[in-house]
């Protein structure tokens, strides 16, 4: 059977109160990512872009910034399906947002519905779902799950074990807020059972609000089938309404990922205080030192060793290279066997080339090495290129900035050549270039490029030597 068109609405209009939080709830933070990013990439991976399925977004409250953070995930091609967002300026309860989205015309015939506040719901779990419910012919379907308290969720009721509907607390009496089996916000109808259900919805309930999870009482007596699907791990279905269940969430989603790349043979010193994202994948032999954080779509090579206290973002480690405690990089390359840090800080912008050294107190930023090049100790390199075989001595420092804006530039570039040796204590004024070769003399200030090779440069004042002269000072 050809999968039917199933387009993807995501509830994220409400303000979250719970989180007693200014950001509206769907764009707090789990492991570095808005928990609408994390559910909106899982969801696409299950979403084939040719098949006319789009996502609709309900906004409402910080509705600039979350329209504005999900066409960001399209920009950087993070989401391959298309988004349209609807409004819900007054938000009159799930039943409602989704009437509302429904108005946009679409080519779907069955409808995926989201809580916007779903983090630990992958690809694979929506996989099963849409089989679960195609496989009962069911035109109304729910994802469920069971816990030993359910706090403030939908209860699942059944007579015996055949689904009947949803209670919400609020509306419950004492023996349904007993149930342990909870509606987790997730999902799937046939187009015309929830277009013909929520035309006659009605909200006399304790909330005063449109229920969507009404859909299935209504569905039943139309004599449709209905489904309520059993996920037997609850992690899945953990909803996030306040603070606790922001950590709960994000813990889960850190040991998910740390389980997965021990599995791929990554040796992690202490998983339980080690934050790898779910993007970080590894080759074979590497070690994370404890304290560690690793973001984004970071890539260690093979045999990568990191230290402790680190924090990583959106960096390409090569083979052997081994990252010391408390380094700091964000949308690095750093090549083959190089070592960095301890205590290195590597901005936007850093390629390194194979065996190079990065030592202490050294930040880099917009700045590419070459392959054997050492920066040992305390500089600082910005928009600068530097060639191979160079020595960078201790304190040496890339002077990009001069607060004037010259040919619409504000930072200016500095090119140092191959085999360039730079003695300590020494600054170049760019916008300069310093020929290969050339040996730049301790406690230099350059501000002339160095056009030819093998030059030696020395821009500091001679040094004066009286003798006898101390003795008279100190009288
Ligand atoms: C809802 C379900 C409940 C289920 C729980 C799972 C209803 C009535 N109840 O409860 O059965 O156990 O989710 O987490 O649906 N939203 C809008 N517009 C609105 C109202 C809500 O977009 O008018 C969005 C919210 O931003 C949120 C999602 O819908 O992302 C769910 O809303 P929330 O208030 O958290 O639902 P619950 O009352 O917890
Ligand atoms: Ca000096």
């Amino acid at each position: 059977m050809k999968n039917p068109i199933t387009d993807v609405v995501i509830l994220a209009a409400g303000l979250g109160t719970r989180m007693k939080s200014d950001t509206p709830k769907v764009l707090h933070r789990v492991c570095g990512q808005p928990m609408l990013a994390i559910l909106m990439e899982e969801l696409d991976r299950a979403i084939d872009p040719r098949s006319g399925a789009h996502f609709n977004v309900v906004i409402g409250h910080g509705r600039d910034e979350v329209s504005e953070m999900v066409r960001g995930l399209q920009k950087s091609g993070r989401i391959k399906a298309p988004v349209v967002f609807t409004v819900q300026a007054e938000q009159l309860g799930t039943g409602h947002a989704v009437k509302l989205a429904l108005e946009h015309p679409s080519k779907a015939s069955q409808v995926a519905v989201f809580n916007g506040d779903l983090p630990l719901f992958g690809a694979d779990c929506f996989s099963k779902f849409l089989e679960a419910h195609a496989a009962a012919r069911s035109s109304a379907s729910l994802a469920s799950t069971t816990i030993a308290d359910a706090g403030q969720y939908g209860r699942v009721l059944r007579k015996g074990m055949t689904f009947t509907g949803v209670v919400e607390f609020k509306d419950a009496s004492a023996a349904q807020r007993r149930i342990r089996e909870y509606n987790g916000g997730v999902y799937i109808f046939d187009l015309k059972t929830l277009v013909n259900a929520l035309g006659k919805m009605k909200n006399k309930n304790a909330a005063r609000e449109f229920y969507l999870p009404d859909v299935f009482e209504m569905a039943r007596k139309l004599k449709k089938n209905i489904l309520a699907y059993h996920f037997d791990n609850p992690t899945v279905l953990g909803g996030v309404n306040n603070m606790r269940e922001l950590a709960q969430a994000q813990s889960a989603l850190y040991r998910r990922s740390a389980e997965q790349l021990m599995e791929d043979g990554v040796f992690i010193h202490d998983p339980q205080h080690t934050y790898l994202g779910p993007k970080v994948r590894a080759g074979r032999g590497c070690v994370i030192g404890p304290f560690t954080s690793i973001h984004g779509e970071t890539v260690l090579g093979d045999r990568v060793r990191i230290g402790a206290h680190c924090e990583l973002s959106d960096v390409q480690i090569g083979n052997g290279t081994v990252v010391r405690n408390s380094t700091v990089a964000e949308k690095s390359v750093f090549g083959k066997d190089c070592s960095v840090g301890p205590m290195a800080h590597f901005r936007p912008g850093t390629r390194l080339a194979d065996n190079v050294k990065i030592g202490n107190f050294v930040e880099l930023k917009e700045t590419s090495i070459g392959s054997n090049t050492a920066v040992s100790h305390l500089s600082y390199l910005g928009d600068a290129e530097v060639g191979s075989g160079v020595n960078v001595g201790c304190g040496f420092v890339t002077c990009n900035y001069d607060g004037v804006v010259r040919d619409g530039r504000r930072k200016h570039r500095s090119v140092i050549r191959d085999n360039v040796f730079i003695g300590s204590d020494c600054q170049v004024v760019a916008p300069i270039e310093i020929a290969s070769g050339s040996f730049i003399a301790s406690g230099s200030t350059v501000t002339d490029t160095v056009k030819e090779e093998d030059s030696l440069v020395v821009a500091r004042t001679r040094q004066v030597t009286k003798s006898g002269y101390a003795k008279k000072y100190r009288k």
